[in-house]
């Protein structure tokens, strides 16, 4: 089974716990959007869900391919929210961001009853921190915000790279306008810990670090999917 193959298993379990009339969270990345897939075919079969988007890139899909969409402020709480993620570990914690959505999806996630993490065992880890943790920070201060997520890491003894994310001969900007701040501090043992000292820094907008909200995760493998909860 290739790598796409797994992403659609792990979609296709997903889908197993979407029901008629749902308010869904829809997730970002290529995982996500082979869920989008499997879903428009549902839709189009005559399921009614509405969804709201974490990214403007998957607003698109959903549109292109007729799944009805609502704002969050039109439905400000929902039942279920489906994404992917660059890591889980065994206690449903995750580091998220790769694709640089991680602010509107920890949104969509926190006004969710349920989160479903879908993706395969290559995103499963023992302890958080082999992805470059995605650190999301206002452009204004940038720098001054850099030195004090690095002096707050190395309070925890965390070290390591720390790179703005650039596109083509710019820098990565967010649907919020914000920049991302790749950190490669390698294993983090305290992601609680962590969290707390990246939120008390007034420039950080967000971090990947999704702590206490995904309630299941759909890991596909060559030998079938698995879940944790
Ligand atoms: C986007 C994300 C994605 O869910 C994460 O990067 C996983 O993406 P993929 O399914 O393409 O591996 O957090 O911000």
């Amino acid at each position: 089974m290739d790598a796409r193959e797994m992403k659609i298993k792990a979609a296709a379990a997903a889908l197993e716990h979407v029901e008629d009339g749902m308010r869904l969270g829809i997730g970002t990345g290529s995982t996500a959007e082979e869920f989008v897939r499997l879903l428009a075919e549902k839709v189009a079969g005559g399921l009614k869900v509405e969804g709201v988007p974490t990214s403007e890139r998957t607003a698109r899909l959903c549109l292109e391919l007729g799944v009805p969409l609502k704002s969050l402020d039109e439905l400000p709480q929902l039942d279920l929210t489906i994404d992917g993620a660059d890591e889980v570990d065994g206690r449903l914690r995750l580091i998220k961001g790769g694709g640089g959505a991680l602010l509107r999806e920890k949104i969509v996630a926190a006004a969710s009853e349920k989160m479903i993490v879908i993706a395969d065992e290559s995103k499963v880890v023992e302890t958080l921190g082999r992805f470059p943790l995605p650190i999301e920070i206002n452009p204004f201060g940038q720098v001054s915000t850099c030195i004090a997520v690095e002096k707050a890491a190395e309070r925890l003894g965390l070290t390591g790279a720390m790179t703005l994310r650039a596109s083509g001969d710019g820098l990565f900007t967010t649907d919020g306008g914000h920049l991302i701040l790749d950190a490669s501090f390698g294993r983090i043992p305290d992601a609680e810990a962590l969290a707390i000292a990246l939120n008390t820094i007034p420039g950080v907008v967000e971090h990947g670090l999704f702590i206490n909200l995904a309630t299941l995760a759909i890991i596909a493998g060559p030998a079938g999917a698995r879940v944790i909860d």
